[in-house]
């Protein structure tokens, strides 16, 4: 009878040593089926042809093109037309067409997959036929299906093929990231994660890993997520910065890549509670350098998605030649140019409300000023005020700091925040004061500065706003697998 999922392993070692008494036995579907009618055995094992079919992937079927192969998936969909049936697996990095007629499959294949309901783990065998009109370019003929566990008809797969409500799908987010769109969207999170994380090794960081139980704020008060730390109050990271700034100025050019949490009342389609962050931080570094390496940075991030999972942005039907103008150098806009063309927006009509130069851009802002170019645009030299403690004036004219945003092109706003750093002791005793934060919990922070102290920058990339502009989504909520947001702890 039905398998309890919860003696199923997800190694496919442990997946033969369970008893399916509702699959079918191994030895009574032979890989050639096909063309061998098997039934016509007397009754003994045939020299296992089975042991010989290789195990495959969908996304590299086209190395098997006219082999039998073996895959281990689960039955996205299925179609049934009379003496056909034309059941759509799924194996986590594609989904394929399978075909099987009642004449041309033993009657126990057959009958295992007529009625097959959505979701049911099956391990399937069957030639790969090339088939120019298939989503992948294959098509399978099916041989042999073994069940491994199906999902009764009285308690189906919750998520059917019709449309869903966005609350629905995330409340059943465990599931809805086994749809070929959410998948699509996961596996470009993991190369662009990986991209990342390789444009830094290549180019001489050092990677540090900061620490998430931290005494104090970094990125203001307003937004920390309080723990109570044996009795003692400490916070959860907001971001890397401080530490690293330490480990740059110990071996010159570092990165940290972890998750950051900030306590966002706000419920836009930006903000999560908990995201990552990936931070360069670089001893003798300025402003100007700072924004080649975003530029560098985020080129290498792109072109190494449109090179490495082009069949997934394929699936999620992005349009990919956005993605191939994503070349240095990137067009920057001082602050005070920006705000020009807030204004002229807002005379011509494209934004509601008048912005009121001195303050940090809305979303609707970023939103315009980031549709006005291809390519991401760095604007930088925002006013101190709006900015963190941190950043060092420019000393052309200290009412702005050597700070810079990059805006997303197609709107989809800031994907990286980063500065130069204060570098002068009294300057930063100052500011911490004037920000009230307590300098007990910033005195190694200080150290910094006394001793050795050098111009240094460095940035902040949040993965999950990265993934929803190279995805083209409209909320970050796809683009990490379980989001935090205001209203959502589960699952
Ligand atoms: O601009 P932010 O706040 O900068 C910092 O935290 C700096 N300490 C980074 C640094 O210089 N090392 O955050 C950096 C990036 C943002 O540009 C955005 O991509 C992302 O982190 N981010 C968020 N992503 C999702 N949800 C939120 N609530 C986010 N807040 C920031
Ligand atoms: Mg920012």
């Amino acid at each position: 009878m039905l398998e309890s999922p919860a003696g199923v392993g997800d190694c496919a070692g442990r997946l033969r040593n369970i008893s399916m008494s509702d699959s079918v036995p191994e030895n009574s579907v032979p890989a050639t089926a096909a063309e061998t009618p098997a039934t016509e055995t007397n009754g003994e094992t045939p020299e296992s042809p089975s042991a010989a079919v290789p195990l495959a992937t969908i996304a590299t079927l086209g190395q098997h093109e006219g082999q039998t192969v073996k895959l281990q998936g689960w039955l996205y969909n299925l179609r049934e037309s009379g003496k056909l049936v034309f059941p759509i697996f799924r194996d986590g990095t594609g989904t394929v067409q399978g075909v099987a007629h009642v004449k041309s499959v033993e009657p126990e294949v057959f009958a295992a997959l007529k009625g097959l309901t959505q979701e049911s783990s099956v391990i399937v065998t069957g030639k790969v036929r090339a088939d120019k009109r298939a989503p992948g370019g294959y098509e399978l003929d099916v041989e042999g299906v073994e069940v491994v566990q199906r999902v009764p008809e009285s308690d189906p797969y919750p998520i059917t093929l019709k449309e869903h409500g966005v609350d629905f799908l995330m409340e059943h987010r465990h599931l809805w990231v086994r749809t070929p769109r959410q998948s699509a969207i996961l596996r470009i999170r993991a190369e662009i994660m990986r991209a990342a994380a390789e444009y830094f090794d290549q180019n001489g960081f050092i990677r540090t890993d900061p620490p998430i139980l931290t005494p104090a704020a970094c990125e203001g008060t307003s937004t920390l997520f309080p723990v109570d730390y044996f009795g003692e109050p400490a916070f959860l990271t907001q971001s890397g910065q401080l530490y690293i700034e330490s480990t740059a100025l110990a071996l010159g050019k570092v990165y940290s890549f972890g998750p950051t949490f900030r306590a966002e009342k706000s419920k836009t389609r930006r903000h999560l509670t908990e995201f990552w962050m990936i931070e360069p931080e670089v001893a003798y570094c300025d402003l100007d350098g700072l924004m080649v390496l975003a530029e560098q940075f985020l080129s290498h991030i792109v072109g190494s998605v449109l090179k490495s999972r082009s069949p997934e942005l394929e699936v999620i039907g992005r349009d990919k030649a956005k993605l191939e103008a994503i070349l240095p150098p990137f067009p920057q806009l001082r602050y005070d140019a920006a705000v020009e063309m807030l204004n002229q927006a807002h005379k011509d009509g494209h934004l509601e409300q008048p912005f009121k130069y001195g303050n940090d851009f809305g979303s609707p802002d970023e939103t315009w000023l980031s549709s006005q170019f291809d390519r991401p645009v760095m604007v930088n030299r925002y006013p101190a005020d709006v900015k963190a403690f941190y950043m060092e004036p420019d000393p052309k004219d200290a009412r702005f700091a050597l700070c810079v945003d990059v805006l997303a092109p197609e709107g989809y706003g800031e994907i990286i925040g980063g500065s130069q750093r204060v570098s002068s002791y009294e300057l930063l005793s100052q500011r911490i004061e004037d920000h009230k934060l307590p300098r007990e919990a910033f005195e190694w922070y200080l150290d910094l500065r006394r001793y050795g102290s050098v111009p240094h920058a460095g940035f902040g990339m949040g993965i999950e706003r990265a993934v929803a502009w190279i995805c083209g989504l409209d909320h970050v909520r796809e683009t990490i697998p379980f989001a935090r947001t205001l209203h959502r702890m589960y699952p």
